[in-house]
């Protein structure tokens, strides 16, 4: 099949930077990698990009298609060929470009080491010198944390990062979260002390580009999300992020609506929310927000509080109950599909 790209090339000793297109004939399960391969093999060596395992483990081949992170190895070009279309391919963002598809990958490493990649167990040694034995559901909290490859792709795509290079970022976040949640690790409330520091867990904007990108289902926005958890479940909330977060566990409970009016003095105190008030009033006047009293009470709030108690009656806390959450909406999808084949 004939597989035709655009690839942005640049050498950022020189600055040149131009977009080129090339074609080649490649066989019809050739992967993006493959297409590249041929491209350097027959119409220039000198096109630079990563690769090494070619089967999606090693986390070298990260690149954009199309404005989207990508495993080049694991994409197929088939059905871009079929289409007849040509898809422009750059280098991954928020990393400096070295040159054409490679970026220097040191700021990524900085961020993986901030957050002490390693199990730190103490003194705590399991008697008579035996293996640690930990239950199944434990490890299922950091199950998908220890799928990362250290790719990149998250980190590519992170919006927050976009906009303060200093943000911890997704891939170090999972990192951090697979220790966290580790029953062996004996550093788990310092780790989230620091992980609870500017430019740390609340910063994430919860763009969910992270999870759309990541090729392994590592899922780096739940593992924040977990972080987040197990900071409230030991007491760490003093970021306006958990507060915010606490509020709206409050409401729901209470009024069976989150109470958006209510939220700025509830995680910013009445000061900042006093220099808001005129902001506020350009909203209420458009209708953008409903008046603060009486508070709305939904019509069946009791079903908000008798969920609420609950899941406090089950006592899963923290991470756990996030995973927890996690499978609950599975089975409703699963339980949902179902349905739709019986009624078909
Ligand atoms: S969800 Fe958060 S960590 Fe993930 S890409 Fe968006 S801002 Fe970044
Ligand atoms: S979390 Fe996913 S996208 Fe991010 S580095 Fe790990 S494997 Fe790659
Ligand atoms: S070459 Fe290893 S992941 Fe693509």
């Amino acid at each position: 099949m004939q597989v035709a790209l655009k690839i942005w090339r640049y050498d950022a000793a020189t600055g040149d930077k131009a977009l080129r297109e090339y074609e080649v004939d490649a066989p019809e399960e050739a992967t993006l990698l493959d297409c590249l391969d041929l491209v350097k093999d027959r119409h220039d060596g000198s096109l630079a990009y990563r690769k090494s395992c070619r089967m999606m483990i090693c986390g070298s081949c990260g690149m954009r298609m199309d404005g989207a992170a990508v495993l080049a190895c694991k994409v197929r070009m088939y059905d871009v060929a079929q289409e007849g279309r040509v898809p422009v391919i750059s280098a991954m963002g928020n990393l400096p470009i070295v040159k054409d598809l490679v970026v220097d990958m040191d700021p990524f490493w900085d961020k993986f080491r901030s957050v002490d990649p390693y199990l730190q167990p103490g003194y705590q040694e399991p008697p008579d010198g035996r293996e640690h034995l930990i239950r199944q559901e434990r490890m299922n909290v950091i199950h998908k944390e220890a799928l990362c490859i250290n790719c990149g792709l998250c980190v590519s795509e992170c919006n927050s990062m976009e906009s303060d290079p200093r943000f911890v970022g997704p891939q170090a976040l999972a990192k951090a979260m697979r220790f966290v949640g580790d029953p062996r690790d004996g550093q788990k409330l310092a780790r989230l002390e620091k992980l609870n520091g500017e430019h740390g867990i609340w910063q994430c904007t919860r763009c969910y580009f992270c999870n759309e990108r990541c090729p392994k289902g590592v899922d780096p926005r739940d593992a924040i999300a977990k972080l987040g958890a197990e900071s409230i479940a030991e007491g760490i909330d003093r970021d306006m992020g958990a507060k915010h977060a606490n509020w709206f566990v409050h409401s729901a409970k209470t009024t069976g609506w989150l109470r958006e009016t209510e939220l700025v003095p509830k995680t910013q105190g009445v000061v900042s929310a006093l220099q808001q008030t005129k902001f506020a009033l350009s909203l209420a006047k458009r209708g953008k927000v409903p008046p603060p009293f009486p508070p709305h009470v939904a019509e069946n709030v009791q079903e908000a509080r008798a969920l609420y108690e609950v899941v406090k009656a089950r006592g899963v806390k923290g991470a756990a109950g996030i995973v927890q959450g996690e499978r609950a909406l599975s089975r409703i999808e699963h339980t949902n599909h179902d349905q739709e084949k019986t009624e078909e």
